[in-house]
């Protein structure tokens, strides 16, 4: 070890990967939010918000009460993107609440949003950082189409995005379409278009990782106010079409993408061929290219388009729910 190397590296203690989170909180960008501020091996840099799950002012709000409740108030928070780039906002009050929060109620944090929106923030934050920042997307991706389309030069500093979204299967807000893709598709393409790295954290792996009830259940009930939360985030039931409560889920949901971070080798993934639709129904489908023989479309004149990602196939769901209960219920 060379002398004067930093005090973890001398210590064998891995140095943090810097992260910056771009969320919509919603039910499981919190949990996402509790895991990112707990787990050692991540320095959560800061976060920045976007409607989505609910409007902005109270994505920006619940933001803030759910790292004032795990201890982050150092952690600064932006407000960005109102709507996507050219639909209407549209929520998921059905899924996460009117509130976005399925009505949990947190004491509010004692401060606010930094005073620049999310554009100038996240630039000033990404080319400020010493080493390449991991840039986690939780939500549409409003936020970082408008700042690549702004100041494109931030790619140099991002050593990879990280977004949940998308799907090699089915989708959820359509039958093909993942909800964060198809809130703001011209916004997935254009992060698409970006040159940097992609993971993409979809649909296919999202809905696999779960908290059994009873562990839920015994978590509510927990002294510790962050573990409680978490129990309570986890066992909120979402509401079917008729309005009636629908059966227990358990879901880690977008806490799943950045636990791909620590664990990568809990995930199976292979580098694919990805394109966003963005006309007719199939808008917001993310089309993953699984053909044994791709290339074909060359022949067809349809070969433009497509982007190198990192596609989740699979996940050991075990050991995700293991590690993410694990750290945020003991932690640093
Ligand atoms: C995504 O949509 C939202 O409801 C969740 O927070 C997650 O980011 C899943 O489709
Ligand atoms: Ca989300």
């Amino acid at each position: 070890m060379a002398i004067g190397a930093p005090a973890a590296l001398r210590q064998n203690v891995p140095v943090p990967i810097p992260v910056i989170l771009d969320v919509d909180t919603g039910v499981d960008d919190a949990l996402a939010l509790l895991f990112a501020a707990s787990h050692p091996e991540l320095d959560l840099v800061a976060v920045s918000c976007v409607a989505g799950n609910a409007s902005l002012p109270l994505v920006v709000d619940n933001t803030l009460r759910v790292l004032h409740a795990v201890g982050a108030d150092h952690v600064p928070v932006a407000a960005g993107a109102q709507r996507p780039l050219i639909e209407p906002a549209r929520d998921a009050g059905h899924v996460h609440g009117g509130d976005g929060l399925a009505g949990i109620q947190l004491p509010p944090a004692e401060r606010a949003a930094e005073p620049e929106v999310a554009v100038e923030f996240l630039r000033r934050t990404i080319l400020a950082h010493p080493e390449p920042v991991t840039l986690v997307t939780l939500a549409p991706q409003t936020n970082i189409a408008l700042l690549l389309r702004t100041y494109p030069e931030v790619t140099e500093n991002i050593a990879r995005v990280v977004f949940m979204g998308g799907a090699a299967g089915a989708g959820n807000a359509t039958a093909v379409a993942e909800f964060n893709v198809w809130h703001d598709p011209e916004a997935a393409a254009i992060v698409l278009d970006s040159g940097v790295p992609l993971y993409m954290y979809g649909l296919d792996v999202f809905e696999r990782v779960s908290v059994p009830q009873e562990v839920a259940l015994e978590l509510v009930a927990s002294a510790d106010p962050v573990s409680s939360l978490v129990g309570q985030l986890v066992n909120h039931r979402i509401r079917d079409r008729d309005g009636a409560e629908s059966v227990y889920l358990g879901h880690i949901g977008d806490a799943g993408a950045v636990c791909s971070i620590v664990a990568p080798d809990a995930l199976r993934t292979e580098h694919l061929p990805v394109r966003v639709e963005l006309a007719g129904y199939g808008r917001g489908q993310t089309i993953v290219d699984r053909r044994q023989f791709p290339g074909e479309d060359l022949f067809h004149g349809l070969a433009d388009g497509w982007v190198d990602v990192e596609v989740a196939l699979e996940i050991d769901d075990e050991r995700i729910a293991n590690l993410f209960l694990d750290t945020v219920t003991k932690r640093r």
